[in-house]
């Protein structure tokens, strides 16, 4: 959450920052704001609301300035309003601090400063930090980096920070701890950003700052070192990406793009790893620690929301060929309570971001006890990447809407690959059902792409039914996450309240929201659960709820039951959640534009949660 940008060298900072946290504007949309520093003058400004506020606020400002520092803001401590909007300014006015994360122990460290005199004129947690920083820089009379990292010892939490001093003309600070930082590595000139998308149209040498780094960035010069001040040689990287990869290409909205490039990220994840004419699959993450795997006693998925449904999908999966114990837990939960990890336990954790910082705590605390870690992980470099042992990227690209829809397929592919390989190698699957999965499974691009062809059918339906107050969306065994995750895209896009259920579980309780006005999706595609859905579509049908389905081609039966449906190619049922869920993705985002939502950037969301 929050998106942060600097920038120091020959060119004017403000257009590359302004640019940068339009880019990064996906991680928090509720305040934005920038400080320039010219000629030993320190200026800041920012704004409720989206960037294209301040952009507004800044024509007729001077923004000359060769360096800045920029911030766009999902809140924690305080409303969105102008006066929490960062970068905040210190009392004494020398610096600007701009904020990622959250300081825990903050309201101990402003009574601190209360006792002293201080004063604050925002709520938030980064302007404690900030003047505690000052506080100790005066009371020691030691230089800013010296006071920074005493600061940084006393606090508790996560902070990406990047601070200027306006007695340091070409000089940002930058240290984090639990929230990203990248640095771009420009011809005299560096770049810093929360992700690598505001430096890729300048610089592919990138250097990612570990967690209690701290960076002293000019124009010239990149000096890294540890809390310890000790000097760390920055590692420089290459970055694997495209401008195009982060613009819209065309499409209204990034959600709509990413929709649409299923057919070739699937195809990206698949290649070079499924080899169906061979009857291979080759993951080199994953066989580097193969048996540690293949021999696990039970495997734990940690993961949040769209993930977390990816991660169900995969427990059904994995259970079924590799007949290994499999449970799914939400990150949230299992990194506060006491889970019992054993040796020979493995973990696999998913994170489109790599970032999310429940998953990443999760993860920490699994590894201190012994927990061997696959990661199934979207950004490369991030630090859920990282911090796992081993593990597969699922190569979806850069994915900016908030709602997750590519990543979550690469996901699915990723994970029914991993399944695949173990189950062959354990033994615990046929040669025919295993070649026959490997054909089901490249054949999905071609699939998704025959169902993208009929979208449009999608926006018909969700006009019909956009002013719904609520949705239930029901589904069986592999289409039962499908279902929890049509309901979660909805709820993001469209804001209509939306259930996902097992579809027998909804005689137990959300039956008695069914009446003529409440629209039920259902995931029926043709599986071994089919005549059992079919017979719950019945028990709404009776009720008179308004049914929407989403079958397989060729069947004839669950139409007569509908009052709107769906067709999407035959595919196994261990496959089939892969492309079912697509007409889903398609329903919430026609749906939310349908009701004039921007769907790329939903309220109170932001597309990478890293604070708890
Ligand atoms: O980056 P992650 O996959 O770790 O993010 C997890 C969730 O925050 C994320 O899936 C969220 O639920 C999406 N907005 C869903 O569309």
């Amino acid at each position: 959450m929050c998106g942060i940008v600097g920038y120091t060298g020959p060119k004017q900072a403000y257009p590359i920052v302004l640019k940068g946290l339009q880019r990064l504007e996906y991680r928090g949309y509720d305040s934005s704001g920038v400080a320039l520093l010219k000629d030993g003058k320190l200026s800041v400004y920012k704004k409720k609301g989206k960037v294209a506020e301040l952009e507004q606020e800044m024509l007729q400002k001077d923004s000359s300035a060769h360096i800045g520092i920029g911030h766009t803001r999902w809140a924690t401590h305080g409303e969105p309003s102008d006066r929490n909007a960062h970068p905040h300014r210190s009392a004494n006015g020398r610096f600007a601090m701009i904020h990622n994360g959250i300081i825990e122990n903050y309201a101990q460290l402003k009574n601190e400063l209360v006792s002293k005199g201080y004063s604050f004129s925002s709520d938030t947690d980064t302007e404690v930090l900030l003047n505690f920083i000052e506080h100790i820089q005066t009371n020691n009379n030691c230089d800013v980096e010296e006071a920074l990292r005493i600061a940084l010892k006393r606090v508790t939490g996560a902070y990406c920070i990047l601070l200027i001093d306006e007695q340091d003309p070409d000089t940002i600070i930058a240290a984090r701890k639990g929230s990203p930082l990248v640095i771009g590595v420009g011809k005299g000139e560096h770049f810093l950003a929360s992700d690598a998308s505001p430096i890729i149209e300048y610089t592919k040498e990138v250097v990612y700052v570990n967690d209690y780094e701290l960076a002293i960035v000019k124009p010239d010069q990149l000096i890294l070192k540890n809390l310890g001040n000790e000097k760390i040689t920055p590692y420089i990287t290459t970055l694997d990406m495209e401008l195009a990869a982060i613009e819209k290409g065309g499409y209204d909205h990034f959600m709509l793009k990413e929709i649409f490039e299923q057919p070739s990220t699937i195809y990206d994840c698949l290649r070079g790893r499924l080899d169906a004419n061979a009857g291979t699959i080759t993951m080199g993450g994953i066989e580097k620690n193969f048996e540690q795997l293949i021999n696990a006693n039970r495997i734990m998925i940690v993961a949040c929301g769209t993930s977390w449904h990816a991660g169900l999908v995969a427990e059904y999966i994995i259970e079924e060929i590799c007949r290994i114990p499999v449970e799914v837990e939400y990150a949230s939960e299992f990194r506060y309570r006491n889970p019992i990890v054993n040796k020979g336990d493995v973990i696999i954790a998913i994170s489109q971001s790599g970032e999310t910082a429940d998953t990443l705590v999760a993860l920490e605390k699994a590894k201190e006890n012994g927990a061997f870690i696959f990661g199934v992980v979207n950004v490369v470099g991030s630090s859920i990447a990282r911090i796992s042992h081993a593990g597969a990227y699922t190569h979806a690209g850069h994915e900016i809407g908030v709602a997750s829809t590519k990543a979550f397929t690469g996901q699915l592919a990723v994970l029914m690959m991993m399944a695949l390989k173990m189950a062959i190698k354990k033994g615990t699957i046929t040669q025919e059902r295993y070649q026959q999965l490997l054909n089901e499974l490249q054949d999905v691009p071609e699939k998704v792409n025959a169902i993208l062809k009929n979208a449009e059918e999608l926006k018909t339906i969700a006009h019909k039914y956009k002013d719904a107050g609520d949705f239930l969306f029901l589904g069986r065994g592999y289409n039962f996450p499908i279902a929890l995750e049509g309901a979660l895209k909805l709820k993001e896009i469209s804001y209509i309240h939306a259930e996902g259920y097992p579809a027998a579980e909804m005689k137990h309780g959300p039956i008695a929201l069914v009446d003529e006005k409440l629209p039920v999706v259902f995931i029926a595609t043709k599986d071994s659960y089919h005549e059992k859905i079919v017979s719950n579509m019945q028990e709404i049908k009776a009720r008179k709820g308004k049914i929407i389905s989403i079958i397989t081609q060729g069947d004839h039966i669950s139409p007569t039951l509908s009052d709107d449906v769906f067709s999407i190619p035959p595919a196994d049922e261990l496959i089939a959640p892969i492309i079912s869920v697509i007409p889903l993705q398609l329903l919430s985002y026609y749906t939310g534009i349908a009701k004039g939502i921007d769907v790329d950037k939903p309220r109170n969301l932001a597309k990478s949660v890293t604070v708890e």
